[in-house]
């Protein structure tokens, strides 16, 4: 059933090679360039005693660094979010929006992303940057510059002869996608993948009272064995598909509170239930639509082992290593149970294959590409030819520098014609 087109070779997974420059991404400091050269090769076996803080273990604690202040009657404290304010998959995203991070109404420009991301979590303004531009690029306004992190909203006046902006919740298979940690797969929920299924939170929640980056892989790997198993549409595009493994490692990557006595990290049943909008005793457990919360009394993790594009990657191919079919290319054929994988050097032209994705930056030279090349196809019909040009400039402008400072091999095809055998590739919500 499962595709064997990632076989289980880890080879020295070092990231070590990369070496991005400053000058791509002015707001990168000296500590995240250092924190690159840091990267060491996956262990194995494969994650068993990785702390939350993921590959680069995290090595101090200062409080006055990682206490993220969120108490009433301070700039960031909880807001929820009103009537217009947009909100949707990615908990992230709503609980900085709730603490005025980034914009509250959840719009807003990749500037702002990056820079209330990586006040609320450590994320890298280099990954902010990346992330947020690929949100405006496919589900934003071209000449605004901005994107929602939810519902579809009215582009500005030269922006709406470009595209409309369809927001985060409806950008299925190109940002959005099946096997979620705790949304349903958009074909079998009427098109809803974002809201939180309390049935997905409870199995997860019932997983530990401690969430490891191993638990949310074993996780991970259940909700798309459950995808394949019940979904006849579900698709795991080339881009999209990696979304939500790398989305099943934030949680303890970047929810876990840290502590002199426990540096790495730890990540429990209150916190998860905070950022995941969730209240009330255990065996009455309401979710509150939007109303995801950073706890009081919380510290993200340390500037200076920030989440960044290789750190995070390095993350995922460990979850590659483990379990090859998260992330594999591919979905059933029409009917459950009917998954058929594509292997990646038929799409990528021989360029990335099954053993070398794994190795050196490939994984991200993969990931960055993927959406390069995917999004012609993913905006035609939404964009006009226009759109599309400034769609693909604004990704270049920002792809393009991080490509070659990683020395990427490049890929020159993509080739998508076997994903006419897949209905789910083609469905839009
Ligand atoms: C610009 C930055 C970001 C973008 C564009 C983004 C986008 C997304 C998208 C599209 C999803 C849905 C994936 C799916 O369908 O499975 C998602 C899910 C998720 N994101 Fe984000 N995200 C961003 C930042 C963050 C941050 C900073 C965190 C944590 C601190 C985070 C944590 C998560 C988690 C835990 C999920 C899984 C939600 C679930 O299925 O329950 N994201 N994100
Ligand atoms: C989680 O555990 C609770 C209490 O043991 C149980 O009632 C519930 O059915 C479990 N839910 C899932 C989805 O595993
Ligand atoms: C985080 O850890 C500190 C130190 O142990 C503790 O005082 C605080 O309550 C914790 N925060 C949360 C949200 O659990």
């Amino acid at each position: 059933m499962l595709c064997a087109t990632f076989p289980i070779i880890v080879t020295a997974l070092s990231l070590l090679g990369m070496s991005l420059t400053a000058s791509a991404f002015p707001g990168m400091t000296a500590e995240s360039l250092q924190a690159r050269q840091a990267v060491p090769p996956v262990p194995l076996p494969l994650s068993q005693n990785e702390g939350n803080c993921g590959i680069i273990p995290c090595t101090t604690f200062n409080a006055a660094d990682q206490f993220v202040d969120v108490r009433p009657g301070t700039p960031h404290q909880f807001v929820p979010p009103g009537p217009n304010d947009k909100r949707g998959p990615c908990p992230g995203l709503n609980a900085a929006a709730n603490h005025n991070f980034v914009p509250h109404n959840g719009i807003g420009t990749v500037a702002q992303f990056a820079a209330g991301l990586e006040e609320a979590y450590n994320f890298t303004p280099e990954l902010g940057t990346v992330l947020a531009t690929i949100g405006v690029a496919l589900t934003g306004d071209l000449i605004a510059g901005t994107w929602s992190i939810g519902d579809p909203y009215p582009a500005s006046l030269l922006g709406g002869l470009l595209s409309s902006p369809e927001g985060l919740s409806f950008s299925h298979n190109a940002y959005e996608t099946d096997a979620s940690m705790t949304r349903a797969d958009a074909y079998m929920n009427n098109g809803d993948a974002y809201h939180l299924q309390m049935d997905r939170f409870m199995a997860l929640y019932n997983r530990s009272e401690l969430y490891t980056l191993d638990i949310v892989r074993q996780h991970n790997k259940d909700m798309r064995d459950w995808s394949v198993q019940n979904n006849p549409y579900f698709f795991s595009a080339p881009f999209a598909g990696l979304v939500t493994p790398i989305a099943h490692t934030l949680p303890p990557l970047c929810f876990s509170n840290h502590s002199a006595a426990n540096i790495q990290g730890y990540l429990d049943r209150t916190i998860l239930k905070s950022f995941f909008a969730v209240s009330g005793p255990e065996n009455a457990l309401v979710y509150t639509p939007g109303h995801e919360r950073i706890p009081l009394n919380w510290y993200r993790r340390p500037s200076n082992n920030k989440l960044g594009l290789v750190n995070g990657m390095s993350d995922l191919a460990v979850t590659a290593a483990r379990f090859p079919e998260l992330i594999s290319i591919g979905g059933n054929t029409g009917t459950v149970n009917s998954f058929v994988g594509i292997n990646p050097a038929d799409v990528t032209g021989g360029v990335f294959n099954a053993v070398n994705l794994l190795q050196g930056n490939n994984m991200a030279c993969f990931v960055l590409q993927a959406i390069q090349a995917a999004t012609p196809s993913l905006l035609s019909g939404l964009v006009s030819a226009l759109g599309l040009s400034n769609a693909l400039n604004l990704l270049n402008n920002v792809i393009n520098p991080v490509k070659s400072n990683m020395a990427c091999p490049l890929m020159t095809t993509f080739n998508t014609g076997a994903f006419a055998q897949f209905p789910g590739s083609s469905w839009h919500p």
